[in-house]
C-alpha cells in the first residue's frame, strides 16, 4: 500500500515539458506511481488548482553552518527548497583549521567557535547527526583550502602549498564532496593565479566533480575572468559553473548580451552553466572597492558600528561628516547590500535556459537580502507568472531537474518513478516571495506542502517538526550531467 497518494494536481516534472494533471503516489521515501493511481494509500490528497514540483534545490548557498545550528532550515524549506549545495563563493565551513579569526568573507559562516569541522568528513558527520530538514551537497572552499595552508592569502600559493592543497582536496571528494568553489573577487583568493586554481582543479578531473567559480570580476573585466573560468576548465577537463552571473556596477550595466554570448559561446564546446539570484542587488561583505555614489549601499550589519545596520552607507556618512570610503573603513567589518544592477540585464542573464537558480542567501546576517527567503518563489510568482519572462515548467527546470543534472544529483530534481520523493506543493496562481529589504525573514505565500524524502516536513507556513534531510554524497561523473541535461533543452 502506498504512503501518500497526491491527486488531480498539475505535475510539472522537473524536464521543462508542460505539465499534466495526475496522481502521484510515494512509497518508502521514493515516487512510487506516476499517472492514473486506483490503489487506496494510507494518505490521500486532492490537490485540484494546485502544482506539484521536484523540491526546489538551491545550488548557491551559504548554510554550511546553519544546517548545523539551524537544523530547521525555514527560510529554505518554507520556499520549497529541499535541497542545499553548501561551500560556495570559495568559503566552506570544511575543511578548516584556524588560527584567530576567519579570514573575511569566511565570516558569513560563522565566528572562529563555528569552525570546527578540520575535514571534510567531519563535517559530513557532523551533517548527518545535526539531521536537517533538507538535504545537503558540499563543495569545498578554494578559500578554505588557502587559509589552512598558506600564512597570508595576498600571494599565489608555493608548488609545495598547491601540493598539499591537492592532498586535502582530494580527501574531501573522497569523502563526498560535489566540487570546488572559488572566490577570486575576494581580496582572500584574489592573489591566487589562474595557475594555482587549474593546478587544483585537475584532481576534481579524477573525481568528475564540478569547478563552481565566484569570478575574478563582474565588473568591467567580466569577459576576461570568465575566460579564466572556462580556461580552467579545459586545462582540468572539468565543468564549470559561472556563480551569480550578474553585470555588476553602473559603468556595467547594459553588457547581459556580451556576457550570455560568451556563456553560450563556451558551452557550445565545453561544460559550461551558470546560477543566478533574481534580485537587481547583491550582498556580501562590506568590499572597499566597490564604495560608490552611482547606487545606494544598505549597511545590514558592522562589529564596531552595530547601530548603523539598516542605515544606507551615505547617510552614516552624512551623519558623521566624513568621505563614503572614510565611512566604510569605520563601518568595517561590516555587510552590504549594493543596489548595483540594472533589471534588464538581471532578466536577460535569469532568462537565458544555461541559468540554474540559487539564492546566494546570507543566513548570518542580521538583515539579511531578502534573497534569503524570497528567491524561488519569486522565480514562480514574480518572474514566470507576473513578468512572464518563462513558462512555469520552464522556471521549475531551472530550479530542479538542471540543477541535479549538473550537480550529480542522482534521483533528484525529478518526477520520476524511483526518484526520491523530494516534493512541492504549491499554488501556482498565488506563490509569490514576501520577504522585503525592509522585512527580509518572511515567508513565501503559496508553499501549501514540502515533502523532503517522502517526509511531510513544511505544510502551512509551518514545519513539521520532522526533519528528513540527507547529506548527499557525490554518486558519479557529473560530465555526465552536462549530457543528459541537454536534452532538457530543446
Ligand atoms: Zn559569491
Ligand atoms: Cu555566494
Amino acid at each position: 500500500m502506498y504512503e501518500l497518494i497526491i491527486r488531480n494536481v498539475l505535475i510539472l516534472d522537473g524536464t521543462g515539458t508542460p505539465g499534466a494533471v495526475g496522481a502521484v503516489a510515494i512509497k518508502d521515501g521514493r515516487i512510487a506511481a506516476i499517472g492514473t493511481i486506483d490503489s487506496p494509500a494510507k494518505d490521500d490528497i486532492d490537490a485540484a488548482g494546485l502544482a506539484l514540483a521536484p523540491g526546489f534545490i538551491d545550488v548557491h548557498t551559504h548554510d554550511d553552518t546553519t544546517v548545523i545550528r539551524s537544523p530547521e532550515m525555514l527560510p529554505k524549506l518554507s520556499q520549497g527548497v529541499t535541497t542545499v549545495v553548501v561551500g560556495n563563493c570559495g568559503i566552506s565551513a570544511s575543511p578548516v583549521r584556524l588560527n584567530g579569526d576567519p579570514p573575511d568573507p569566511m565570516n558569513l559562516l560563522g565566528d572562529a567557535k563555528d569552525f570546527v569541522y578540520p575535514s571534510f568528513g567531519d563535517y559530513r558527520l557532523a551533517v548527518e547527526a545535526a539531521q536537517p530538514s533538507v538535504n545537503v551537497a558540499a563543495l569545498v572552499g578554494h578559500t578554505a583550502l588557502r587559509q589552512n595552508h598558506l600564512d597570508r592569502l595576498d600571494r599565489s600559493a608555493t608548488p609545495g602549498e598547491i601540493e598539499s592543497m591537492r592532498q586535502e582536496l582530494r580527501d574531501a571528494l573522497a569523502n563526498g564532496a560535489v566540487g570546488l568553489s572559488t572566490g577570486l573577487a575576494y581580496a582572500s583568493a584574489f592573489s591566487s593565479s589562474t595557475d594555482e586554481v587549474a593546478t587544483l582543479a585537475e584532481v576534481l578531473a579524477e573525481f568528475g566533480a564540478v569547478y563552481t567559480t565566484h569570478l575574478r570580476s563582474e565588473f568591467a573585466t567580466i569577459l576576461d575572468a570568465m575566460d579564466e573560468a572556462y580556461r580552467i576548465g579545459r586545462h582540468a577537463r572539468v565543468p564549470v559553473i559561472v556563480s551569480h552571473l550578474k553585470c555588476a556596477g553602473a559603468g556595467n550595466w547594459g553588457r547581459s548580451g556580451e556576457v550570455i554570448a560568451s556563456i553560450e559561446a563556451a558551452a557550445a564546446h565545453q561544460h559550461v552553466g551558470c546560477d543566478c539570484y533574481p534580485y537587481a542587488a547583491s550582498s556580501s561583505t562590506l568590499d572597499l572597492k566597490q564604495v560608490t555614489d552611482e547606487f545606494d549601499i544598505l549597511i545590514t550589519w558592522s562589529e564596531p558600528e552595530p547601530a548603523m545596520g539598516g542605515k544606507l552607507l551615505a547617510e552614516i556618512a552624512a551623519e558623521w561628516n566624513m568621505p563614503l570610503l572614510d565611512a566604510a573603513r569605520r563601518l568595517q567589518p561590516a555587510g552590504a547590500v549594493y543596489y548595483g544592477m540594472d533589471e534588464n540585464d538581471v532578466r536577460h542573464i535569469l532568462g537565458n535556459p544555461l541559468t540554474m537558480v540559487g539564492s546566494d542567501g546570507l543566513p548570518n546576517d542580521p538583515l539579511p537580502h531578502p534573497r534569503l527567503w524570497g528567491t524561488f518563489p519569486r522565480v514562480l510568482g514574480h518572474y514566470s507568472r507576473e513578468v512572464k519572462l518563462f513558462p512555469l515548467a520552464e522556471a521549475v527546470r531551472k530550479m530542479t531537474g538542471l540543477s541535479a543534472a549538473r550537480f550529480g544529483l542522482t534521483g533528484r530534481g525529478l518526477i520520476r518513478e524511483g526518484c526520491w520523493a523530494d516534493l512541492v506543493l504549491f499554488d501556482p496562481a498565488t506563490v509569490t516571495d514576501v520577504a522585503s529589504f525592509s522585512d527580509p525573514a518572511q515567508a513565501a505565500d503559496g508553499i501549501a506542502a514540502v515533502w523532503v524524502n517522502g517526509v511531510l516536513s513544511y505544510k502551512n507556513k509551518q514545519a513539521t517538526g520532522q526533519r528528513a534531510g540527507r547529506f548527499l554524497a557525490r554518486e558519479h561523473d557529473l560530465r555526465a550531467g552536462f549530457e543528459s541535461s541537454l536534452h532538457f533543452q530543446e
